[in-house]
């Protein structure tokens, strides 16, 4: 069984609270250690972008039980590929609210300022570069 990458965008069903961001990380952490996936979690304006990674059937599993979470809607999977390396190696789930750091990122107002859902789905590969770019700006 190989291992796959997949990132997802979603709306938030509302804006999200501080302590509610942190309460989707604190059980993704410790779920996703369990069962060894990683990824990261990127959270702006009412809008998530999700990578995770792993075992296809775990990260297929546990992407099925979040498209279920009442907390978001309009999930739309962004790509989904067969992979041997991981981005986010060690990172049970990294984090990142973008407005926190958006200013430090090189770019960013040239696309980020529209990361829609129709944005990074025509083409896939915008949401591999903004999880990169982010990967070196987050906080674990
Ligand atoms: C935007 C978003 C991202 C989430 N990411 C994860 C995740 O990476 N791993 C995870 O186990 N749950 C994640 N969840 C939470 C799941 O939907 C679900 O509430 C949780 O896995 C249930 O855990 P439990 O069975 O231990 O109670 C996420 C929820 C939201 C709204």
């Amino acid at each position: 069984m190989g291992m796959i990458s997949l990132v997802y965008v979603s709306s938030a069903s509302h804006d999200m609270r501080d302590d509610e961001l942190k309460a989707i990380l604190e059980v993704s952490r410790r779920n996703n250690e369990k069962c060894d996936v990683t990824g990261m979690l990127l959270y702006r304006d009412g809008f998530f972008i999700q990578a995770l990674e792993g075992e296809e059937d775990t990260v297929m599993e546990v992407f099925e039980k979040i498209k279920r979470d009442d907390r978001h809607k309009n999930v739309i999977l962004v790509y989904r590929n067969q992979t041997t390396q991981r981005m986010f190696g060690s990172w049970k789930m990294g984090f990142n609210k973008l407005r926190d750091t958006e200013e430090k990122i090189e770019g960013y107002t040239t696309w980020l300022r529209r990361p829609t859902a129709e944005f990074l789905t025509e083409e896939p590969s915008r949401a591999r570069l903004l999880l990169e770019s982010f990967r070196e700006h987050t906080f674990f």
